[in-house]
C-alpha cells in the first residue's frame, strides 16, 4: 500500500488499513494500552495502541512520542460512536518520526502575552484552529458571493504615493527618488477607475493602519473586502451590504459547525442574522443614545461604548446612514436633501463586536470632488489620477469596506481581534 490518508477521510475507510502522519495532540498509557490524540489536517483522532498487538518497536515509539512529537502510524480505521469523527485508528504499528522536547505550551493555563510570544506555536490548539477555519471558510465566501454576483477581483497597490483614509494613520517607507510611499489604508481609490473598466469590482487583501489605539477591536495590519461598482447608488449599496452579511454568515453556520462547537459560540445569535437591518440615520441614532442616557451631541464620532449600545437596542445588525460630512472622509457623496450629510454607510453588529462595514456612494462631480480635497489638505497632484475619473465619463458609483478580522471575531464569538488573524500587528508587538 502506499500514500497516506488523512484524518477527515477515515470515516470513509472503517474496516480498512490507514496510514497517517501526524502531531501529538495528547497521549496516556498504562502498562498495556496506550492512547494518542493524532492531530493532522486540521482534525484530531484517537489511535489505540495495544502492546499485545504491535512490535516492541512500535511500543517505544509510544514512550517517547512526547506532546507535539511527529509520528507515522499504519493501522485499521474502526467505527467508535463516542468519538468526534465517529472514528478510531486500531495501530498496527507506529514510528516516531520526531520526539519533541519541551514543548512550551502546555494543557496548563498560559498568559496571553506568552501565547502571543508563541504565536507559531498557538496555532496548532483547539481554539485558534477553530478560528482559523472560520476565517478560511469567510474568506473563500467573500469570494464566492461576489462571483455570484458577477464581480472581478481586482487587486490594488499596497505601496501608495497618497492618504484614502485620513492622513493620522499612514505607514511611511522611504521609495527611492520619489520621496516617501505609505501601505495602503484602503483600496477603494484603485478601485473606482476600475469601475469604469468593469463595471463591478471588488479587492481583497491588506491593509495598514497605524492607529495609535490598542483596543481588542484595531490592528495596524488587517484584511478587507471592498466592492465598488458603476451606476450603484446609495440604495442599491445598503441592500448590497445587507446580502453580503447574511450571506457570510449562512455560510458560516452551514460550513463551520465543528470550529463553532469548539468555540463554544452561541449559534442562535448568529440564526438571528437576517434582513432587513434596522436602518438608523445618524440623527436618530444620536437620539437613541441621548435616551439612553448618553451626553453625546451632534456631530460627535461615535466610539465603541457607542457603538454597543447602539447594537444593543436590537437583535441583529444595525445600519447607521447620513452622518454629517465633517465625520467622514473626504471622497463621500452628500445627500441632495442635506449636503452637509454624507450618503455614508457603517453597519454594526450586535453582541459588542462593532463597526464592521463603512461605505458610501462617491462624489462623482469633477469640482466638488477638488474642493473637498482642498478642504482636507490633501495634495492636488498626487489626486490628478483620481480626479481624471470625474473628467472622462464620470458615473454615479458606491461601495464599501469590510475587515474581515472584525468578521470572523463576531462569527467566531471571540472578544479580541489579535486571534482572527494568524500573526497579529498590534501597537505592542511585531513577533512572530
Ligand atoms: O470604515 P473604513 O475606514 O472604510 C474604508 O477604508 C473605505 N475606504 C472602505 C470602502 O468604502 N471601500 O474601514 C472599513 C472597515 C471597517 O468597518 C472595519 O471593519 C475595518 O475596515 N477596519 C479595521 N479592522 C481592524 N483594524 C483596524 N485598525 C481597522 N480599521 C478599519
Ligand atoms: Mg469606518
Amino acid at each position: 500500500m502506499s500514500g497516506w490518508n488523512s484524518i477527515p477521510e477515515l470515516g470513509a475507510l472503517v474496516g480498512e488499513e490507514i496510514r497517517l502522519r501526524g502531531w501529538v495532540d495528547g497521549r496516556r498509557s498504562s502498562g498495556r494500552i496506550g492512547f494518542i490524540q493524532l492531530r493532522e489536517s486540521g482534525a484530531t483522532v484517537q489511535l489505540v495502541i495495544s502492546r499485545k498487538e504491535v512490535d516492541e518497536a512500535s511500543w517505544e515509539a509510544l514512550q517517547s512520542a512526547t506532546q507535539e512529537s511527529t509520528v507515522a502510524v499504519t493501522g485499521t480505521a474502526a467505527a467508535d460512536p463516542r468519538s468526534p469523527g465517529g472514528v478510531e485508528v486500531h495501530v498496527s504499528s507506529l514510528a516516531l518520526v520526531h520526539g519533541a522536547d519541551g514543548y512550551p505550551i502546555t494543557p496548563k493555563e498560559h498568559g496571553t502575552a506568552f501565547l502571543m510570544d508563541h504565536r507559531h506555536l498557538w496555532l496548532r490548539s483547539s481554539r485558534q484552529r477553530a478560528v482559523l477555519r472560520i476565517r478560511s471558510e469567510v474568506c473563500q465566501a467573500i469570494h464566492d458571493f461576489h462571483r455570484e454576483r458577477g464581480y472581478y477581483l481586482v487587486d490594488s497597490p499596497i505601496l501608495t504615493p497618497a492618504a484614502c483614509e485620513g492622513t493620522s494613520t499612514l505607514f511611511e517607507t522611504p521609495y527611492f527618488d520619489h520621496g516617501n510611499a505609505y501601505l495602503s489604508q484602503s483600496g477603494q481609490l484603485y478601485l473606482e477607475p476600475a469601475a469604469a473598466a468593469l463595471g463591478k469590482v471588488y479587492c481583497f487583501g491588506p491593509t495598514f493602519r497605524a492607529e495609535k489605539s490598542k483596543t481588542r477591536r484595531h490592528l495596524m495590519e488587517f484584511w478587507m473586502v471592498e466592492p465598488e461598482a458603476a451606476f450603484l447608488d446609495f440604495k442599491g449599496l445598503a441592500e448590497l451590504a445587507e446580502d453580503f452579511v447574511v450571506y457570510l454568515a449562512e455560510r458560516v453556520l452551514e460550513h463551520c459547525a465543528e470550529p463553532l462547537e469548539v468555540l463554544e459560540r452561541d449559534t442562535s445569535r448568529l440564526e438571528a442574522i437576517r434582513k432587513p437591518f434596522p436602518r438608523l440615520r445618524y440623527a436618530e441614532a444620536i437620539d437613541l443614545l441621548r435616551r439612553q442616557g448618553s451626553e453625546i451631541e451632534f456631530g460627535d464620532d461615535f466610539g465603541a461604548p457607542e457603538e454597543t449600545s447602539i447594537a444593543e437596542a436590537f437583535d441583529r445588525p444595525v445600519m447607521v446612514t447620513h452622518y454629517p460630512t465633517s465625520l467622514k472622509a473626504f471622497y463621500m457623496e452628500p445627500d441632495p436633501d442635506d449636503p452637509t450629510l454624507a450618503l455614508a454607510l457603517d453597519v454594526i453588529a450586535p453582541e459588542g463586536y462593532g463597526e464592521i462595514i463603512g461605505g458610501s456612494q462617491r462624489i462623482h462631480d469633477h469640482d466638488l470632488l477638488l474642493s473637498r480635497l482642498r478642504e482636507h489638505d490633501l495634495p492636488i497632484e498626487a489626486f490628478q489620477w483620481y480626479l481624471d475619473i470625474r473628467r472622462y465619463g464620470t458615473f454615479e458609483h458606491s461601495g464599501f469596506g469590510m475587515g474581515v478580522e472584525r468578521f470572523v471575531a463576531w462569527m467566531a464569538g471571540v472578544p479580541h481581534l489579535r486571534e482572527t488573524i494568524p500573526y497579529p500587528r498590534t501597537m505592542d508587538r511585531i513577533y512572530p
